[in-house]
C-alpha cells in the first residue's frame, strides 16, 4: 500500500514512483502539510516544520506559545477565523451569522479503493485512498478531505467533502478542492491563458509576494483561462527542473492560485470558483468539491505532461476507452456552413470514395428552420427544408461508401426564435422582467432545472435511438450571462452556476450510458471547454475554431501541456485558411492534424486530383501512426512559443513514443524560413538509448543515442511552413 501511517508522530505519507506527499497531525489536531517532491524513505519531518516567532500572527486557542499560530504553519485543508489569514480552502456561514471555523483531526481510514465523487466525474481506480475527517470542535462542521494515490503517474487525486453535522442550516461559501503550502517561492507560474480561436496560451511568469490567480467566470472552463497552474523552478524546462502541476475534473467556474506570504511560502489552491457561488447545505447533506489532479516532476514540464496523459488515458472515463483506433472523420462545416441539402451531402459523402476517411459528421443547420445562427436552437427536430426525406437518406449513402455517420448538437442553447423558447421562455438562464444578454443571438438553457434536462435526455437520445448515430459533435456556442433562475429560490440562487454543471454532467451521464458505441466529441467554438471534466465523457474536443495548422502548434502545443494529444480533434482545412487566410502546404497541415484525433474540414469535389492522393496517403499514414499517437509517451522538442526566425528556429517539433520504446512518430514543423541560417539540429527523447532504429523518410539506420544526445538535423527550407515527419522502428 503506497500510503502509510505512524503512529507516535501522525504522519500520513503517501507515495507514487518517484514522488511523496507527506502531511501531519499536530498537537491539537490541526492538520499540517509537511511534504510533497521526490520520493523519500519514511521519514519524521518534525523538525522541519515552519514556526517561526513573528508579530500580528495570531496565537491559536491554548497554543503552547507564540511561535504557534496558523498563519505561521503549513497547512492542509485551511479556514478562516482562526488566523491563518492567507487564502482559505474553506469558508462557511452559520445561522447565527458567525463565519468561524477551526478544523481539527477527527479520524482517518485508509481504504484500497477509490470511491466515485457523487454526480462529478472523476478518476476511477487507484492504488489506494486515504480519507481524513476534519470537524470544528463548536460547532460540529465537518470536512473530509480524501486522496487517492496513482502511483505509477506520480499524481495524487483530491477532494473534499464537506458533511453537514451541525443540526443547522450552513451556507458553504467557499470549497475548494486541493490546497498546499510549499516552503519557497523560488517558481514560475504556467498557466494557459487564450481567446476564442487562440485557446491555451502558454504564460510564464516568476511568482511574487501576494495573490495571483487564474480563473473563469464564465460558466465554463473557457477558452479564456484552463482550469490548470504549474508551478516550475526558474531552471526547469522540458526535460529538467522541478514542476508542481495541478488541474481539475470540472467544466464550469474555476479557480487555481497561487499566494505567496512575507515568508516566502507558496500558497497553491485549486477548485471551484468562490466568486458568485454559495451553497445551502441543510442539516445532514454532504457538499462534494470537484475532484483535483495533482502531479510532481523532478524532470521538467514533458514529465508533468506526461503524468497527466498517463493517468487520464487510465483513469478518466471515456478517456480509457480511445486507446483503439480513432475514426478518421471529414466535417462539412467549413466546406458548406449552412447551405447544404440532401443531395450536396451526398455528393460530399460520394466525393470521400478512396480517401480513407470512415465517419462523415454532419455540421449545424439540420434541424429546425435553421439557415443561419440566429435561430432553431432547441428544435431538435429535422429542418425538412433541407432534408425532405430526413437524416436516413444521408446516413444510407454514408454506409454505401462504406462510412459511419455523425451528427452535431448544440443541447445546452436556445434561441429566441424556437418552437422551445417560445414554449418556455423560462427555461433560459435570465431573469424576468430585465433585458437580457444574447451571444451568437442564443440564450443558455437553465440545466439546473431538472425538467429541462429531462427534456434533453428525452428529445437527444430520441434521436440518436431512432437514427444509426456514430459519432456525436457537441457544442456550445456562448458563456453565461444574466444569472438568475427561474426554478430557483431566492437563497440558491448563488447555487446556479454549479447546478447547471451538476445538470450537464447528469444529461452526459444518461446518454453516454445509454448509446455507449457512440463516440461523443466535446466543443464549444471550438476549445472553450477543454477540461479534464468534459473529457470524461467526451474523449475529444474540437481543439479549436482556429483550423490553421501554423496557429494550432501553439494551440496543440499549449493544450498538450495537460491533455493526451489523442483527446484533441485537429482537421486538415482549406487554404487560404478560413480563419487567418494563410497558404500552408497540404503536407503541413496533415502532419499537424495527424498528432491529434485526426480529420477533414474541407470540400473533396473542390480538391485537385493531387490532393485526393495526398488524403489517401495522409489517412493511410494515420492509421499506422494513430496507435503511437493513441496510447503513445508524447514528448515535446521545440516549442513554437520560443521561435526565433533569424536564428532558423522558428519552428516547433513533438514526438509520440509506443510504451516499449520499439516505434516512434516524430513531427518537425518550420514556420518562417530564413536565407543563411545556422542548421537546426533537433534532439529526440524516450528512446532507448541503446536500440537502433529505422528511420523510413531518411531510410537509415540511427542509434537512440545518437538521435537523443547528438540529434537529426534538419534541412535547408526554401519555403515557409513546411514539416517533416520521421517514422522510426526498432530493429535491434
Ligand atoms: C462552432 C464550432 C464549429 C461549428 C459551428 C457551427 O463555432 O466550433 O466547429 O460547429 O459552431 O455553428
Amino acid at each position: 500500500m503506497p500510503i502509510s501511517y505512524q503512529s507516535e508522530t501522525r504522519t500520513f505519507q503517501l507515495d507514487t514512483a518517484h514522488t511523496s506527499y507527506i502531511l501531519r497531525v499536530y498537537d491539537g489536531g490541526y492538520l499540517f502539510h509537511e511534504y510533497w517532491g521526490r520520493r523519500l524513505r519514511p521519514v519524521d519531518l518534525t523538525r522541519l516544520h515552519r514556526a517561526y516567532g513573528s508579530g500580528f500572527s495570531p496565537n491559536w486557542p491554548g497554543a503552547p506559545d507564540r511561535e504557534h499560530s496558523l498563519d505561521l504553519f503549513p497547512a492542509e485543508y485551511p479556514v478562516y477565523g482562526g488566523g491563518d489569514y492567507r487564502a482559505p480552502a474553506l469558508e462557511a456561514a452559520f445561522p447565527d451569522g458567525s463565519r468561524l471555523l477551526d478544523l481539527q483531526y477527527v479520524s482517518h481510514t485508509i481504504r484500497p479503493d477509490k470511491p466515485a465523487l457523487p454526480g462529478l466525474p472523476s478518476l476511477d481506480g487507484g492504488d489506494g485512498t486515504l480519507e481524513i475527517t476534519l470537524a470544528d470542535p463548536t460547532n460540529g462542521l465537518k470536512a473530509v478531505v480524501s486522496y487517492t494515490v496513482y502511483e505509477d503517474s506520480d499524481v495524487i487525486a483530491r477532494h473534499a467533502r464537506i458533511v453537514n453535522d451541525t443540526g443547522e442550516t450552513v451556507r458553504v461559501n467557499r470549497a475548494l478542492s486541493a490546497s498546499v503550502d510549499l516552503p519557497s517561492m523560488d517558481y514560475d507560474m504556467i498557466g494557459l491563458y487564450g481567446a476564442h480561436t487562440r485557446e491555451r496560451q502558454v504564460e510564464r511568469v516568476p511568482l511574487r509576494h501576494g495573490m495571483q490567480a487564474l480563473e473563469s467566470r464564465r460558466g465554463a472552463s473557457s477558452h479564456q483561462m484552463n482550469p490548470f497552474l504549474a508551478l516550475a523552478a526558474p531552471n526547469a524546462d522540458e526535460t529538467t527542473g522541478e514542476v508542481y502541476g495541478l488541474t481539475l475534473i470540472y467544466s464550469g467556474n474555476f479557480i487555481a492560485s497561487a499566494e505567496v506570504d512575507s515568508f516566502n511560502v507558496t500558497r497553491v489552491q485549486i477548485g471551484l470558483n468562490p466568486f458568485d457561488f454559495s451553497w445551502k447545505l441543510e442539516p445532514g447533506e454532504t457538499f462534494t468539491a470537484p475532484e483535483a489532479v495533482l502531479t510532481y516532476s523532478a524532470e521538467g514540464l514533458g514529465r508533468m505532461s506526461r503524468n497527466f496523459h498517463r493517468v487520464f488515458r487510465g483513469h478518466l472515463g471515456r478517456v480509457k476507452e480511445t486507446v483503439r483506433p480513432n475514426p478518421i472523420v471529414i466535417n462539412n462545416w467549413e466546406a458548406t456552413y449552412f447551405d447544404f441539402d440532401e443531395e450536396k451531402l451526398c455528393a460530399l459523402i460520394e466525393s470521400c470514395k478512396g480517401l480513407g476517411i470512415d465517419t462523415f459528421v454532419l455540421d449545424d443547420g439540420w434541424f429546425g428552420h435553421r439557415n443561419d445562427d440566429t435561430t432553431s436552437l432547441g428544435d431538435w427536430f429535422i429542418n425538412r427544408k433541407k432534408l425532405p426525406r430526413g437524416l436516413k437518406p444521408v446516413i444510407d449513402c454514408c454506409h454505401a461508401n462504406g462510412m459511419n455517420f455523425g451528427l452535431w448538437f448544440e443541447p445546452e442553447m436556445v434561441s429566441e426564435d424556437s418552437e422551445l423558447y417560445r414554449a418556455h421562455p423560462d427555461w433560459a438562464i435570465k431573469k424576468e422582467g430585465r433585458p437580457f444578454c444574447t451571444g451568437r443571438d442564443q440564450l443558455v438553457l437553465d440545466l439546473s432545472r431538472p425538467e429541462v434536462v429531462a427534456y434533453l435526455k428525452e428529445t437527444i437520445g430520441g434521436i440518436l435511438a431512432e437514427n444509426d448515430i456514430f459519432y456525436v459533435k457537441w457544442d456550445m456556442n456562448r458563456h453565461i450571462t444574466d444569472q438568475y433562475s427561474a426554478g430557483l429560490p431566492a437563497d440558491r440562487q448563488p447555487e446556479l452556476l454549479h447546478r447547471y454543471m451538476l445538470g450537464l454532467y447528469s444529461l452526459l451521464d444518461d446518454l453516454t450510458s445509454r448509446f455507449p458505441q457512440v463516440i461523443f466529441e466535446g466543443c464549444s467554438g471550438g476549445g472553450g471547454r477543454f477540461d479534464a471534466g468534459l473529457l470524461y465523457y467526451m474523449p475529444q474536443v474540437w481543439t479549436s475554431d482556429d483550423s490553421d495548422a501554423i496557429e494550432r502548434l501553439k494551440i496543440q502545443a499549449g493544450t498538450s501541456m495537460v491533455y493526451p494529444p489523442r483527446c484533441m480533434t485537429a482537421h486538415v482545412s482549406a487554404v487560404p485558411n478560413h480563419q487567418v487566410r494563410r497558404v500552408t502546404p497540404f503536407r503541413t497541415r496533415g502532419l499537424v492534424a495527424m498528432s491529434a484525433s485526426f480529420g477533414y474540414e474541407l470540400n473533396p469535389l473542390s480538391l485537385s486530383g493531387e490532393e485526393r492522393a495526398a488524403i489517401a496517403e495522409q489517412t493511410a499514414c494515420y492509421r499506422r501512426v494513430n496507435n503511437l499517437v493513441a496510447a503513445g509517451d508524447f514528448y515535446r522538442l521545440a516549442s513554437p512559443f520560443e521561435g526565433d526566425a533569424a536564428a532558423g528556429a522558428d519552428d516547433a517539433a513533438w514526438m509520440f513514443v509506443s510504451p516499449d520504446r520499439s516505434r516512434a512518430f516524430a513531427v518537425y514543423v518550420r514556420r518562417l524560413t530564413t536565407p543563411a541560417g545556422p542548421a537546426r539540429v533537433i534532439r529526440l527523447q524516450g528512446l532507448d538509448p541503446d536500440a537502433v532504429y529505422h528511420i523510413d523518410e531518411l531510410d537509415g539506420d540511427f542509434g537512440g543515442d545518437e538521435l537523443m544526445y547528438a540529434g537529426l538535423a534538419t534541412p535547408y527550407f526554401m519555403a515557409d511552413f513546411e514539416a517533416l515527419s520521421f517514422t522510426l522502428t526498432r530493429r535491434v
